[in-house]
């Protein structure tokens, strides 16, 4: 009989009827259906997939309903140029790195950045230098930069080329930006924002400032994360010191030649949304936010971190907390990971978790009942099902570089054992996923904290990239 797994499985999920508080930020076309524009779009969605017929615009080649599309796009941010982008903020991540760095430049850039970043360095041929993050002891969720180690690496390293900061994080996190761009304009040197997690941001005062307005030079947010558009669709922004005709060439190269113009409505109707709707919508949903977090953080085993927690814990200035995103934390004993499967039992879909935390994304198009579910089913949530032993691997120093990561690529190879893998120079990224932040990176020493950290991870059955069944790559 000629089956259909991906069809079967999509009405599977569909059927759950779970509450949306994960990606995409439409909520499972609840953002299209709250306005008539956004409904006309809904209803045209399929018989719209379309793509450069006679009549449309031409993406790669701008001059009619994109271009008028795109303008507006930048009006609204801010931006000197703005584009539509159909193959995720991870195109945008290449394109600004292509654009922005020539091989073998010297870049800043910190630890906690999407594969996307880490990938465009290997790409381009980067010599990268990180940032370490600050992980709250309270809570182990990373909080922040290092700043002091930040300010130490940009007086060391008078060379670079650059800086890439990751603005928010996947936590809702946001570093001081405002510091950072002053010292690299100082320095006559560019900053590039992965904003992949805050295409909301600016749109009220309660939300952090966008990092367009905080004058980067080109800035990345995913279109599907946060707003009321298609998943895989992304917006990039870029300043006054871009050279656009290398910046053209590069999002041409990375993204397809058949661009959907569903994707393209969704991004001009989620740009529109936030224009007509954005600023009351946003009041409404920190609000409801706010409510539930203070009826949540009441329960006695969960609570749900706020811009307050961060600042008393770590007194750093500037630090700011998306509080449109739940980071719901567990005592240690407890695991973040049991959790989250625990609520998507309870048909809750959360975003992701890690070790002691799982974090949501809430939008204007989650309702009340949505809100409820999750409260009831924390209230009821039996804690024996989520004990776990957390073992604290604390990372105290990132592994130390070998090789350049981009050097690794010409490399021979071979598996290992990860119990024979200390001392030997790691091939390729281990990547937890989510939130995809690399462990070890390729040409880095694969030493017996990080070991111990994967064999942990494994354990807590998270999936890990990079790593097979107990194996990983070494340099020959
Ligand atoms: C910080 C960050 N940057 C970039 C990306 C890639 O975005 P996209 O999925 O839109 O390609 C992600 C995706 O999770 C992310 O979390």
């Amino acid at each position: 009989l000629a089956r259909l797994p991906i069809v079967d499985g999509i009405a599977r999920y569909i059927e759950e009827d779970n509450a949306p508080f994960s990606m995409p930020g439409h909520k499972g076309g609840r953002g299209f259906l709250f306005t008539e524009e956004g409904k006309r779009l809904y209803y045209n969605l399929i018989r719209g997939d379309i793509t450069e017929v006679e009549g449309m615009d031409n993406l790669h080649n701008a001059e009619g309903i994109i271009k008028e599309a795109s303008e507006l796009l930048s009006e609204f941010y801010g931006s000197k140029k703005s584009y539509f982008l159909v193959n995720g903020s991870t195109s945008g991540n290449l394109a600004m790195i292509f654009t922005s760095f020539s091989e073998g430049d010297k870049i800043i850039v910190e630890r906690n950045c999407h594969r996307s970043i880490f990938n465009g360095i290997i790409m381009r041929k980067l010599r990268p230098i990180y940032v370490k993050n600050i992980i709250s002891k309270k809570y182990n969720a990373p909080f922040s930069i290092d700043m002091e180690h930040f300010f130490q690496l940009l007086s060391e390293h008078e060379d670079v080329k650059g800086i890439i900061i990751t603005y928010p994080n996947y936590y809702g996190v946001c570093v001081d930006l405002k510091i950072i761009i002053e010292e690299a304009k100082k320095r006559k040197i560019c900053i590039l924002i992965d904003s992949a997690h805050g295409a909301h941001f600016g749109i009220d005062e309660a939300l952090p400032e966008s990092a367009v307005n905080l004058g980067a030079d080109i800035v990345v947010m995913s279109a599907h994360k946060t707003l009321p558009s298609l998943t895989q669709t992304a917006y990039l922004h870029a300043g006054n010191n871009v050279d656009i005709k290398k910046l053209n060439f590069y999002i041409s190269a990375f993204t397809s030649t058949s661009p959907s113009y569903a994707l393209l409505g969704s991004m001009d109707y989620a740009r529109f949304f936030l224009e007509t709707k954005g600023k009351e919508t946003y009041r409404a949903c920190l609000k409801i936010a706010k409510r539930y977090r203070e009826k949540i953080n009441q329960l006695e085993d969960f609570h749900i971190i706020s811009n307050k927690d961060i600042n008393d814990e770590l007194n750093i200035k500037g630090i700011n907390l998306d509080e449109s995103r739940y980071i719901i934390n567990v005592q240690k004993g407890y695991s973040g990971h049991l959790l989250l499967r625990y609520l998507r039992e309870k048909g809750i879909q959360c975003e992701m978790s890690d070790e002691l935390n799982v974090v949501l994304i809430l939008s204007p198009f989650n309702i009340e009942a949505d809100f409820e579910k999750l409260y009831q089913a924390l209230k009821t949530c039996p804690m024996e099902l989520l004990v776990d032993q957390f073992k604290e691997v604390v990372i105290s120093e990132l592994p130390k570089m070998i090789l350049q990561p981009f050097e690794v690529m010409e490399k021979r190879h071979k598996a290992v054992k990860l119990s024979e893998a200390a001392g030997k120079v790691c091939a390729n990224s281990i990547v937890p996923y989510p939130p995809g932040i690399p462990l070890v990176m390729p040409g880095e020493l694969l030493d017996e904290e990080s070991i111990a950290l994967i064999e942990v991870l494994i354990k807590q059955q998270v999936t890990i990239l990079g790593v097979d069944g107990d194996t990983v790559l070494v340099i020959e």
